[in-house]
């Protein structure tokens, strides 16, 4: 059967897209804005990224809807052409993945931003290997990425360099704010390739050698004044790689620098300043008001680099909100500093504080008992904490009974720590019991508490259910060894209406009791939204029970997760729960039917 011939409409606008592919000879550029607005509503919708860039960026106005002829049919026009939905159809198409994550944003700018990522990182493949020696910026792009914008057999490979990686740097960098950069991109040459770029936020990875770090200084001083984010991840840094990298951030005329975020992680800090805080370090925290959050994670810091930042953090009167120095090895960093603090070498103010410092993470330190005491007293400092990480650290039941004073205001400062989390710290329901009582006694401002993946079997739950009607609104009491007869015990120590959003009681081997209690906290808690009881040991007959209580809830749920069951069923046989949705997404997460059911032949 002979196809059918192209519509006039689709031969039309196949010849304006090849116009606006070729934006050089733009002689009937001015006339397609004068279209009636049909069809160019149909050419916009069909115009490939490329071109779409051409029509937005030559626009007889501008997008508010300033004709330069004042005309107020234009002016409408641009505002109804909507563009933006265009390019966020464009980026869809693109990346279906990463859609879901935006929110509103300028779609177009999204666009090219996420194109020359793509570019940069299928560079990154040709430049890796060990034979590559010519320039960067001659790296061929390929026909994959080129087709998405329209380029594909639209263009002279041989007349232009549109597939070259400089063609797409400083064709599209003026639109691209946020970049991630691989160690081979660091070289002298990027600074030229990104030269159009108003780099905000800058992610470094595996940045090694000198060469790669003089090309990183040239370009961090080419933007260091529209900078506010940086990210280095693997990277291994020397006393005067960190030195170049802070010298080259300060703004010559100010002596300052702008940045807001600093994170390096899993780096490795070469010697001395694996030790001792780095003088580059210092000065650049000294050298600006503008930081507010630093993470140092994983980067295998000992007790003195951490207490010499914290001294010197406190010192400056620092204004950061955010510091996290998690995964890395810092049991004895406040010992040292409460010393340093009594001794009379340092002349600390009284005044001294982190007045603003709002969020601390010192999850997986090693930290001991000891380390808890010695933060107390250190916490005096921080008035205005309000979430504190020590997840991951056997602190025991002792560090909890040397932390306890704090939350009551047995100390200075009145605590407004509203997100606690105390995660596999090898507490025991002796020390869990004591926290719970003074934390519903004393009702502090907690919102948020974790004390989960430590094993305290059911005997904390009597105090686990006074707990409940304090006004805490997330809970995690994941793995804490509640079996079926703390559900059950839970279950009827739940009287009045409690506060919970979110809750985890998964891998607690919780069997029907679990749903049981489950059913009972949907009646009683009327603000929960989310709930994870996975892993619990429940046969399939639970979700006729859970199904049957969220039906009488007061309809806030949004999701209740019970994947990690072995439940041999056929979809079907569930298709009547689809009901529970939320969003357009289904409320009851399912453990996938049954794998173990047919068991697989291992081959020998
Ligand atoms: C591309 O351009 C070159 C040089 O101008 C020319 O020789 C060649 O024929 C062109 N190729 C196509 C497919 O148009
Ligand atoms: C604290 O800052 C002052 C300058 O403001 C400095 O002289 C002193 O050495 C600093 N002390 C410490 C422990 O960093
Ligand atoms: C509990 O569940 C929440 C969300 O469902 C999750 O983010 C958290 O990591 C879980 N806690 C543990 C200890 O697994």
């Amino acid at each position: 059967m002979a196809e059918a011939p192209p519509s006039l409409l689709s031969v039309c606008i196949d010849a304006l897209t090849q116009q606006l592919l070729r934006p050089c000879d733009d002689d009937l550029l001015p006339c397609i804005y004068d279209l009636p607005s049909h069809l160019l509503d149909t050419l916009i919708t069909r115009l490939p990224p490329f071109a779409l860039r051409t029509f937005h960026h030559h626009l007889p106005f501008d997008e508010e809807g300033f004709s330069h002829d004042d005309s107020t049919k234009k002016r409408k026009r641009a505002r109804d052409w909507n563009l933006n939905s265009a390019w966020q159809r464009l980026f869809q198409l693109r990346w279906p993945d990463r859609v879901k994550q935006i929110h509103r944003t300028d779609w177009e700018q999204l666009y090219w931003e996420t194109h020359l990522q793509d570019c940069l990182d299928e560079a990154v493949e040709v430049a890796l290997i060990p034979s590559f020696t010519g320039y960067i910026g001659d790296i061929q792009i390929s026909d994959s990425i080129l087709k998405y914008i329209g380029f594909v057999g639209n263009t002279n490979h041989s007349t232009c360099d549109h597939s070259k990686l400089s063609y797409h740097c400083l064709q599209f960098g003026s639109h691209v704010s946020c970049l991630g950069l691989q160690n081979v991109l660091c070289t002298a040459e990027t600074s030229v390739l990104l030269r159009e770029c108003k780099l905000q936020s800058l992610v470094l990875r595996c940045i090694r050698s000198k060469e790669q770090i003089d090309g990183l200084c040239k370009l961090l001083a080419q933007h260091c004044r529209t900078l506010t984010s940086l990210e280095f991840v693997h990277c291994a840094l020397s006393t005067d790689f960190i030195n170049a990298i802070f010298g080259s951030l300060v703004i010559e005329r100010v002596q300052k620098h702008g940045i807001q975020h600093l994170s390096i992680i899993a780096t490795s800090f070469l010697e001395p300043c694996t030790v001792s805080l780095p003088s580059g370090l210092v000065s650049f925290l000294s050298s600006g008001r503008s930081l507010c959050s630093l993470k140092l994670s994983e980067n295998h810091h000992g007790w003195t680099f951490a207490k010499d930042l914290f001294v010197t953090l406190l010192n400056l009167s620092s204004g950061i909100s955010v510091l996290d120095l998690s995964r890395n090895r810092i049991s004895g960093w406040l010992f040292y500093y409460r010393r340093s603090l009594s001794g009379s070498h340092l002349s600390f103010g009284n005044g001294k504080s982190l007045k603003l410092l709002r969020v601390l993470n010192l999850r997986e330190n090693n930290l001991g008992k000891d380390d808890v005491q010695h933060l107390r007293y250190a916490l005096e400092h921080v008035p205005n904490l309000e979430e504190l990480d020590i997840s991951d650290n056997s602190i025991e039941d002792e560090g909890i009974r040397n932390l306890i004073p704090y939350f009551v205001g047995a100390s200075e400062t009145c605590p407004r720590i509203t997100c606690l989390k105390l995660e596999n710290c090898d507490l025991s329901c002796v020390g869990v019991n004591l926290l719970l009582h003074y934390l519903s006694t004393f009702k502090g401002p907690l919102k948020s508490l974790s004390i989960a993946e430590n094993y305290l079997g059911r005997q904390v739950v009597e105090a686990l259910g006074n707990f409940f009607h304090t006004p805490i609104e997330v809970l995690d009491i994941a793995g804490i060894g509640l079996g079926s007869d703390g559900f059950q015990e839970l279950q009827s120590l739940i009287k009045e209406e409690i506060k919970l959003v979110k809750i985890n009681i998964s891998k607690n081997r919780g069997g029907t009791e679990t749903a049981k209690f489950l059913s009972k906290l949907l009646s009683q808690a009327p603000q929960l939204v989310d709930v994870n009881a996975a892993c619990n040991l429940m046969p399939i007959e639970s979700l006729a029970i859970i199904c049957c209580a969220l039906k009488f809830a007061k309809g806030n749920v949004q999701q209740v997760d019970l994947t990690g069951h072995i439940w041999d069923y056929k979809p079907e046989h569930v298709s009547p729960y689809a009901e529970f949705v939320h969003n357009g997404l289904p409320i009851l997460v399912l453990p996938s039917p049954s794998v173990s059911a047919a068991p697989h032949d291992h081959d020998p």
